[in-house]
């Protein structure tokens, strides 16, 4: 609609949700909560969006603008505070100097969002604005017909014997009334409000300062306008939404987890029609944010999140989470890895039971395998961590070959060094390279070495203690054990074999 104002609600504490956090921080796959509604609001704004906030305003503000960083569609945001949490009227109220001033025209209509209800699909507005135009109402509202409409506010429509819960769906509507001050027969009407109207420009802010918290909450009550439109001799219409679900608001634990639920399926749904397989789906966590290449397949108990975006023809197999990762094509990840902001590059082989930590890049063909830990690391093309290494403050060239129980030594309690491997660097099992540290290309590091200087191009480095073969000194052990010999003692003289056992020197 051309000139439609939108304001979003999003100042209330959520008591319900015994958190320490504002209800609309909370996330749904991903999400804080107050991005689906102000998404919505910004696809189907005309005018601009208010969004009301006022509990962990500036936590709620921070979340509004993050979301606005590098979109450049969508109508332009204006965020207004709520001081005192004094009900939904009341919050709406705050957003007028937004639309109202003495500068260009006030809207011709609003769209009224709640901060809580993610569910709402775009096209089910698009209708209700649809409804509100051809009806001619002043005010036109989003219902639903609940098995369960306990804690909701209750449409209360016109019946020939009165106001009554057998009143049919087209039947007038005559206001809401909120759970908590509705009579027993009121609360028996299962059609509840979703909190999505439809009010024409003019009505509303003159009518919100007309309301009074004369019920239970002593609130400032958004849904008493109706009521008002009425007695004004207004028409207000009522669309009931088809799925009943989409009207979810979310005020507790319980609803949150159903809403994560319903959410959930939709984006495995959408990823699924794109040529994603899944094994599994239902164990198949993958989060709003995430993109999902073609033919890439995951199997059961994956989990995806954030910002992560995997290519095409990518296998990630069980148990894997990936959070904030790019992933190229053809890429393997076996079970049980944990991955943070990393970059895997095409035919990369990833797992089992890898960990990288933000700032690695794992290039074209690389492998890190079993119990590998990666940390600001650049592991260069084809080259290959397989096992039990830790590589920290590294650049690590073309087909390096690092041995198993590898350990970069990149902290010396108090600073960070890096270590940097020339291309086709050999290095042996168990060696541990002491940073800062340079090992120049071609070089092969024997296997128990401590690398603690740099060392140039195509060199062989070897650095540990040398080792000592005494033949059937362990026969001879044996045989002074059966003869009751204390253990612990030696073949010839305790003392003398204790020291060659402790690896000390032996006179020959
Ligand atoms: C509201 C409706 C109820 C409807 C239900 C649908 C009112 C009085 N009641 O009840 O009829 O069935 O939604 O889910 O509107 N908020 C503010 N400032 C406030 C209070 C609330 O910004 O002072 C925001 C909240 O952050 C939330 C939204 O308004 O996003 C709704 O508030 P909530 O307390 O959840 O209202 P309900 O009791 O669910
Ligand atoms: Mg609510």
């Amino acid at each position: 609609m051309a000139r439609l104002g939108v304001v979003v609600m999003a100042a209330g504490r959520g008591t319900r949700m015994r958190s320490k956090q504002a209800k609309v921080l909370h996330r749904i796959a991903g999400r804080p909560m107050i991005r689906y509604a102000l998404d919505l609001a910004r696809r189907l704004a005309g005018h601009s969006v208010a969004v009301v906030v006022g509990h962990q305003a500036d936590q709620v503000r921070e979340v509004v603008e993050s979301a606005l960083a590098g979109q450049r569609d969508g109508a332009p945001v204006h965020i207004v505070e709520q001081k005192q949490q004094l009900g939904t009227g009341h919050a709406v109220l705050q957003a007028r100097p937004v639309f109202v001033s003495g500068r260009g025209k006030e809207p011709a209509a609003y769209l009224i969002l709640n901060g809580d209800t993610p569910l709402l699909q775009e096209a089910t507005v698009q209708e209700l604005l649809r409804v509100h135009r051809s009806s001619g109402a002043t005010v036109t509202m989003l219902t639903a017909m609940l098995e369960d409409p306990s804690g909701y506010g209750r449409v209360v429509r016109r019946t020939a014997g009165g106001a009554q819960s057998g009143a049919p769906a087209s039947a007038d509507v005559l206001k809401i009334v909120e759970h908590r001050d509705a009579t027993p027969e009121e609360r028996a009407i299962r059609e509840i409000n979703v909190g999505t109207y439809v009010v024409d420009g003019g009505f509303l802010f003159a009518a919100l300062e007309k309301v009074e918290p004369h019920n239970a909450q002593g609130e400032y009550y958004l849904t008493d306008i109706v009521d008002m439109a009425v007695k004004q001799g207004q028409r207000v219409s009522a669309m009931p939404l088809s799925d009943p679900d989409e009207g979810l608001g979310v005020n507790t634990r319980q609803q949150l987890a159903e809403a994560e639920a319903v959410i959930r399926q939709q984006i495995r749904g959408r990823w699924l029609e794109a040529g994603v397989t899944m094994v599994d789906p239902s164990s198949t966590w993958i989060e709003a944010d995430v993109a999902i290449g073609k033919d890439t397949i995951l199997y059961p108990n994956v989990t995806l999140e954030g910002r992560t975006v995997i290519g095409e023809d990518t296998t990630v197999y069980s148990g894997v989470r990936m959070t904030d990762c790019v992933v190229g094509n053809r890429v393997e990840i076996l079970d049980h890895c944990v991955l943070r902001e990393a970059q895997i590059d095409d035919e990369a082989h990833i797992g089992p039971f890898v960990h990288l930590r933000p700032g690695v890049l794992v290039r074209k063909n690389a492998k890190v395998g079993n119990f590998v830990e990666m940390k600001k690391t650049d592991l260069g093309e084809g080259a290959k961590a397989n096992h039990l290494s830790y590589l920290g403050d590294a650049t690590i060239g073309k087909g390096v070959n690092i041995g198993a129980g590898t350990i970069t030594c990149n902290y010396d309690g108090t600073n960070k060094h890096r270590t940097v491997i020339g291309d086709h660097v050999f290095i042996g099992s168990d060696t541990q390279l002491v940073a800062p540290v340079t090992i120049g290309a071609g070089t092969v590091i024997a296997a128990g070495t401590t690398v603690t200087q740099d060392v140039p191009s195509d060199s062989l480095v070897i650095a540990r203690v040398p080792q000592v073969n005494r033949a059937g000194w362990a026969a001879k052990r044996r045989a002074l054990l059966s003869n009751g010999v204390p253990a612990g003692d030696t073949p010839s003289k305790s003392r003398k074999a204790s020291t060659a056992l402790s690896g000390k020197k032996k006179k020959r």
